[in-house]
C-alpha cells in the first residue's frame, strides 16, 4: 500500500523537436514516497528540497493526481511526500517529475487501471498549471523512458523512441530560475517556411538516427533556427558554451527544455568527461554559479 520511486529529470525540445521531443535521464531527478490513506483524501504531506505549496489545487502533483482519480471515480485516499533533487526553473522537467511520478505511482497503488501511455495526459495537467500550457515533451519520456515524440496532440499520440546504448547528456545548469511559462512568452508565433522546412527536416533526421543508431546524424539533426535564436539571449554565454562543445567532440549542444539549462550530448563517457571539464572551467571563468550533470538516457 506504499511506493517509494525515483521520478527521472527529463530533457524536451532537443532543439528540433519543440514541444514534441524529449528524452529521459537516468540518474537526475526526484524521490517519491507515496501511500495509500483510509480517510479517502489526496494530500501532500511533505515536500523537501524545494518551496513548494503543499495544496492540492496548486501543486502540479496534487491536480495531475487529482485528474487520473475524477476520470477513475476513484475514492481511496493517497498521501505523497516529494524529494525535490530537481530545481524548479531549471530545464529539465522539474514540475514533469513530480507530476509523472505522482500519477505513476498512484497507477501501481491501484493495480494499473492505466498503461504508462495513458498516464500521460493526466501528467499534462500538471505542465498546464505550472506552465500555462499542457506539453508533453517532459511527461511522456519520463513516464516512458528513452525518446519520447508527440505525433499529435489532439487527439494525443505519443510514441516512444529508441535511446542509444553510448548517449550521454551532459546538462549545464547556469543557477538563474526562469520559469518555462517566461520563456514561452518569448517566443514568436509564425514560422518562415524556410525555417520550418529545415525543422522537420532536421526532426525526421533525428528519429532515423535512433534507428540506425547513426550518432553522427544524431548530432547534425540538434539543430534549430526558430526558438533557440530567441531563447538563447536569456542564457549567459550560450554561443560560447556551443563552441567550446563543438571544438570538444560533443556531437550536439542545445537548450534545455526552456532553459535556463543546456545540454551537449556526447557519444561515450571519455568525450563527455571532456566537455564536461571544458564547461567547468568557461563558467568558473565567468564567476558564473553552475550544476553540472552527466547521465545516460534511458
Ligand atoms: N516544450 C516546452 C518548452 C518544454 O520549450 O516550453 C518545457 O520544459
Amino acid at each position: 500500500d506504499k511506493i517509494k520511486l525515483f521520478a527521472p529529470a527529463t530533457v524536451a525540445n532537443l532543439s528540433c523537436g519543440f514541444d514534441v521531443l524529449g528524452c529521459c535521464l537516468d540518474g537526475v531527478g526526484d524521490e517519491m514516497i507515496i501511500s495509500k490513506n483510509s480517510d479517502q483524501k489526496l494530500r501532500i504531506t511533505k515536500i523537501t528540497g524545494q518551496d513548494l505549496p503543499l495544496n492540492i489545487e496548486e501543486n502540479v502533483a496534487g491536480v495531475s493526481a487529482k485528474a487520473m482519480l475524477t476520470e477513475l471515480d476513484e475514492k481511496q485516499g493517497f498521501n505523497i511526500e516529494i524529494k525535490k533533487n530537481i530545481k524548479a526553473g531549471s530545464g529539465i522537467g522539474s514540475s514533469a517529475a513530480s507530476a509523472a511520478g505522482t500519477v505513476f505511482g498512484i497507477n501501481k497503488l491501484l493495480g494499473e487501471p492505466f498503461s504508462a501511455n495513458e498516464l500521460i495526459k493526466f501528467a499534462m495537467e500538471g505542465e498546464r498549471l505550472a506552465s500555462g500550457n499542457a506539453h508533453a515533451d517532459n511527461v511522456a519520456p519520463a513516464l516512458l523512458g528513452d525518446f519520447s515524440l508527440v505525433k499529435s496532440y489532439d487527439p494525443l499520440e505519443i510514441i516512444s523512441l529508441p535511446s542509444l546504448p553510448e548517449l550521454r547528456m551532459l546538462i549545464l545548469h547556469p543557477l538563474i530560475e526562469l520559469k518555462t511559462r517566461d520563456s514561452r512568452s518569448v517566443i514568436r508565433h509564425n514560422v518562415e517556411l524556410t525555417k520550418a522546412i529545415s525543422q522537420w527536416g532536421n526532426l525526421a533526421a533525428l528519429v532515423s538516427a535512433l534507428y540506425t543508431q547513426d550518432y553522427e546524424l544524431l548530432g547534425r539533426s540538434l539543430k534549430d533556427e526558430i526558438i533557440e535564436p530567441v531563447r538563447s539571449i536569456l542564457i549567459p554565454y550560450f554561443d560560447e558554451l556551443k563552441d567550446l562543445a563543438a571544438k570538444n567532440g560533443a556531437l550536439g549542444f542545445g537548450i534545455s527544455g526552456s532553459g535556463p539549462s543546456v545540454f551537449a550530448m556526447c557519444k561515450g563517457d571519455a568525450v563527455a568527461e571532456k566537455v564536461k571539464a571544458e564547461f567547468q572551467e568557461f563558467y568558473q571563468d565567468k564567476n558564473i554559479d553552475f550544476d553540472l550533470h552527466l547521465s545516460k538516457i534511458n
